[in-house]
């Protein structure tokens, strides 16, 4: 780490705990500490997180700063402080709650910043800097990847908040990517550490999209995947917010359906399955993904499935499917 990039590591970890101490503390953070616990956030949680609050000032952070002697540089070059045209700095984060964002040393190297006034844009994080790559780190990965090691399994969340509510919640393997879909990168990274990974994105159209994206990078870098049993139009943190812990480890976690169960209803919005042409094209589309799955028990599974609803043959089903074995080698 070059001696800037140290003195900007050194900024945020000044700046993580003022935030901090103000939401916790003062009489200007409490608007903060408010909305985590109107969120079912408890003390414990929020200090875990660091999760502190941003006041609403134009110079708050930035003199803050100075006063420890950072140079101008270093604040702007932290995404910090915003450097204005006739050369006066501000705050990047006003008003707003913050969540620091830790590389996998446990350092702060970002925030992610939520409006509590229903302000746009809802989230602001720090710009991406050489300490800060969206692309490239996963959120909570220092603190999960114990427990991500441990059980061979990560469960993927698609926002801070989700992974906060869930850790709260008990299911200490979570990780997020922060407004960025899933890269390669990361998927590699993970499969440094588990077999499988729980991929619980929100249940809408933005979230089942990015399911079946993050799904693909996963199973490309050798993952075995699981999606997440979410009712349809949740997400993680309001469905823990509603039906508690016990029953999101239960019926969402540990429920988790097969990448294979979640691809042949995924793909139904592509045919029309009452309409013959399409029944047999979807049908096909199935097994080229299945010839994908390693597990000839799981293969079978489906095959069965398969055969029974669309009354074919196994042998047909089999002929089919070992048709695109051998092409994808
Ligand atoms: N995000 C962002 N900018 C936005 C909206 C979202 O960067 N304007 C990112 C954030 O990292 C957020 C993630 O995308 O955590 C998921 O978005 P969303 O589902 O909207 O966020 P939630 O975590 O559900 O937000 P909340 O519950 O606080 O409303
Ligand atoms: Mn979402
Ligand atoms: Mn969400
Ligand atoms: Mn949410
Ligand atoms: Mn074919």
């Amino acid at each position: 780490v070059s001696e800037e990039n140290q003195n900007v590591l050194s900024a945020y970890e000044w700046v993580t705990k003022l935030y901090h101490h103000l939401l916790r503390f003062t009489k200007d953070g409490k608007e903060g500490y408010q909305y985590f616990k109107d969120r079912g956030i408890s003390d414990e949680t929020i200090g875990a997180f660091q999760l502190g609050f941003a006041p609403n000032a134009k110079n708050f952070t930035s003199e803050f700063l100075e006063k420890k002697g950072f140079h101008q540089q270093v604040l702007v070059k932290s995404g910090l402080i915003s450097l204005n045209q006739d050369n006066s700095v501000s705050d990047r984060f006003r008003g707003r709650v913050t969540i620091p964002i830790r590389n996998h040393l446990g350092k702060t190297v970002g925030f992610g910043a939520r409006t509590i006034t229903g302000q746009e844009p809802k989230y602001l994080n720090s710009s991406e800097s050489e300490l800060f790559q969206k692309g490239k780190l996963l959120y909570n990965f220092d603190l999960a990847k114990k427990h991500i090691r441990r059980q061979n399994e990560a469960v993927l969340f698609e926002g801070y908040m989700d992974v906060i509510s869930a850790y709260q919640a008990g299911v200490k393997n979570a990780v997020a990517t922060m407004g960025t879909s899933l890269t390669d990168f990361q998927a590699k990274l993970l499969r440094r550490y588990v077999d499988s990974v729980v991929l619980c994105y929100d249940a809408d159209n933005a979230g089942t999209e990015a399911t079946y994206k993050a799904a693909l990078l996963l199973l490309r870098a050798g993952c075995i995947v699981k999606v997440a049993n979410l009712r349809e139009n949740t997400d993680p943190d309001s469905f823990i917010h509603e039906y508690g812990g016990e029953i999101f480890q239960e019926e969402v976690i540990r429920s988790s359906k097969t990448f294979m169960s979640f691809y042949m209803q995924y793909i139904k919005k592509d045919y029309n399955l009452r309409n013959e042409g399409d029944r047999i094209q979807y049908i096909e589309d199935v097994l080229k993904q299945l010839a994908m799955i390693d597990s000839s028990v799981e293969r079978e599974y489906y095959m069965k499935e398969l055969s029974n609803e669309y009354n074919i043959s196994m042998d047909t089903l089999t002929e089919e499917l070992n048709g695109h074995r051998r092409k994808s080698g």
